[in-house]
C-alpha cells in the first residue's frame, strides 16, 4: 500500500468526489421533486442551478459551512426571561461541540428598555410596535424587532437562526441552509393549501400556486441575513394586515404571525428546505436522537404509570405555563418510569441549567401577565 501509484490515487480521489457529488445531487433532486429545494432569491432571480453550482457546494461543504448567528426575540416579562436564561445556557454549551456551526448570539429584546439580564445575555434593545398596533397580540412585535435589529447592528455571520425562548439546543446545530435556500421546520398545523381563500388575500394568484407558501413559521429558520432583511419588512406588513382583517384574525388566531412569515417569504420567491429533524416537540416526539432543538411549548402530563394524560393535569407534569410569573424552582422532580426519553431529557436539561445559572431563584415582581405569549 505504501507504493500506491499516483494514477490509482488520482482515480480514488476522483471516484470519491463523484460519490459525494452524486449523493448531494440526489438530495437536491429529492428536495426539488418535493418542491422544497429550489428557490428564487428575493428579487426573483433563480438563486442556484443545481447542476451548475453543485460541485462548488460540495467543495465548500467539505471545508466547512458558514456559521449562523443565533437571534432570540424576547420581551422582559418574567415568563420570557427564565426561558431565555435556559436557552442561552444550552447555546453556550453546545456551540463549541463538534458538528456545531453556531456563531454569535443576540437576544433581541423588543420591549423597548434594558432589563436585568443585559450582563448575562448579549442583548440588543429594540422598540415595540407603537401602542395599539399589536392589538394585544405581542408576537406581532417579532417582525418589527428583526427589521430594527438588522438595520441597527452589524452581524458578523452571513446567516441567522431565528429562535424563541422555549427552544433548547439538545444537539450541536449545523447550518442547515444551502446557499440561498433557507431551512425551516414544517409545522403540521400550518396548512396554506387548506386555507386558500384566506392565503389568497395576501398572496395573489400572479405569484403562483398556494403550495409555494411553506408550512412554516419564522422560527426555527436559518436564512441568509440579506434575504431576511428583504423578507422582514414584508413579514411585518403582512402580519399587520392580517391582524386588521377580522376573517383572517379569526381563522389564524395564535398562529397568524407564522402564516405571515410563510406568505412574506413566498412573496419574495423564497422557499425553504423543510427539516423535520430541526426540532422536536415533547410530549409528541419521543426521542431527541439526531434532532437539534427541543421546543417545550406543549404541556407534558403523565400519570405515575408513565402514561400520557394530555389535556388533563397529570400526577407528574411539566408545563412552561405553570411558571408565567417567575422561574420554575431548581431541581424539578424527574418524571416517573415509562415517560419518553424526550421528556426526561427536557427536564434534566432544565435542571442542569437552573442548577448552574447564578441567582436563579431571585424572585421578581410580577410586571406583566404572560397573556398573548405561547
Ligand atoms: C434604518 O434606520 C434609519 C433610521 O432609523 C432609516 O433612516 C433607514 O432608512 C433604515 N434603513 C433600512 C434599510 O431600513
Ligand atoms: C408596507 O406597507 C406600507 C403601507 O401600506 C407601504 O407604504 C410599504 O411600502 C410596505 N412595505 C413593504 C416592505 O411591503
Ligand atoms: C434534587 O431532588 C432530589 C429529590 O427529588 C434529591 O434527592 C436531590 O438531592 C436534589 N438535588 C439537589 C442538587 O438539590
Amino acid at each position: 500500500m505504501g507504493r500506491a501509484s499516483p494514477l490509482l490515487l488520482f482515480f480514488l480521489v476522483l471516484g470519491s468526489s463523484f460519490a459525494a457529488y452524486n449523493i448531494v445531487t440526489m438530495i437536491f433532486h429529492y428536495g426539488s421533486s418535493e418542491n422544497l429545494a429550489v428557490a428564487d432569491d428575493v428579487d426573483g432571480h433563480l438563486l442556484f442551478d443545481p447542476v451548475i453550482t453543485m460541485p462548488a457546494r460540495v467543495k465548500n461543504r467539505k471545508i466547512s459551512k458558514s456559521p449562523f448567528h443565533v437571534a432570540l426575540t424576547a420581551t422582559d416579562a418574567p415568563y420570557n426571561k427564565w426561558q431565555c436564561r435556559i436557552m442561552y445556557y444550552w447555546y453556550k454549551k453546545k456551540k463549541s461541540m463538534p458538528g456545531s456551526e453556531m456563531g454569535g448570539f443576540t437576544r433581541i429584546l423588543h420591549s423597548g428598555n434594558p432589563d436585568n439580564l443585559m450582563d448575562e445575555i448579549p442583548t440588543v434593545v429594540v422598540d415595540p410596535l407603537p401602542p395599539g398596533l399589536d392589538r394585544g397580540y405581542i408576537v406581532l412585535n417579532r417582525p418589527w424587532a428583526f427589521v430594527q435589529w438588522l438595520n441597527k447592528t452589524t452581524i458578523a455571520e452571513e446567516y441567522v437562526l431565528m429562535a424563541e425562548p422555549d427552544h433548547i439546543f439538545v444537539n450541536p446545530l449545523p447550518n442547515l441552509a444551502y446557499g440561498g435556500v433557507p431551512a425551516a421546520f414544517p409545522f403540521f398545523y400550518i396548512r396554506p393549501n387548506e386555507n386558500e381563500k384566506i392565503v389568497r388575500k395576501f398572496y395573489p394568484e400572479q405569484y403562483g400556486p398556494v403550495t409555494n407558501v411553506d408550512p412554516i413559521g419564522n422560527s426555527p429558520v436559518i436564512i441568509r441575513k440579506d434575504m431576511l432583511a428583504k423578507i422582514a419588512p414584508t413579514w411585518m406588513n403582512v402580519s399587520l394586515k392580517m391582524k386588521e382583517d377580522p376573517e383572517t384574525d379569526k381563522a389564524f388566531g395564535w398562529v397568524l404571525e407564522m402564516y405571515a412569515y410563510a406568505i412574506a417569504s413566498a412573496l419574495h420567491g423564497v422557499q425553504h428546505i423543510l427539516r423535520k429533524d430541526f426540532m422536536l416537540q415533547p410530549p409528541w416526539d419521543l426521542e431527541t436522537h439526531k434532532k437539534y432543538i427541543i421546543h417545550y411549548t406543549y404541556g407534558c402530563d403523565y400519570n405515575m404509570k408513565g402514561e400520557l394524560t394530555y389535556g388533563e393535569f397529570g400526577e407528574w407534569r411539566f408545563d412552561k405555563r405553570s411558571h408565567l410569573d417567575g422561574p420554575p424552582p431548581r431541581n424539578l422532580t424527574l418524571p416517573p418510569p415509562g415517560v419518553p426519553e424526550s421528556v426526561v431529557t427536557l427536564v434534566k436539561m432544565v435542571n442542569e441549567a437552573t442548577a448552574n445559572i447564578p441567582n436563579w431563584d431571585t424572585s421578581e415582581p410580577l410586571t406583566e401577565k404572560a397573556n398573548g405569549y405561547r
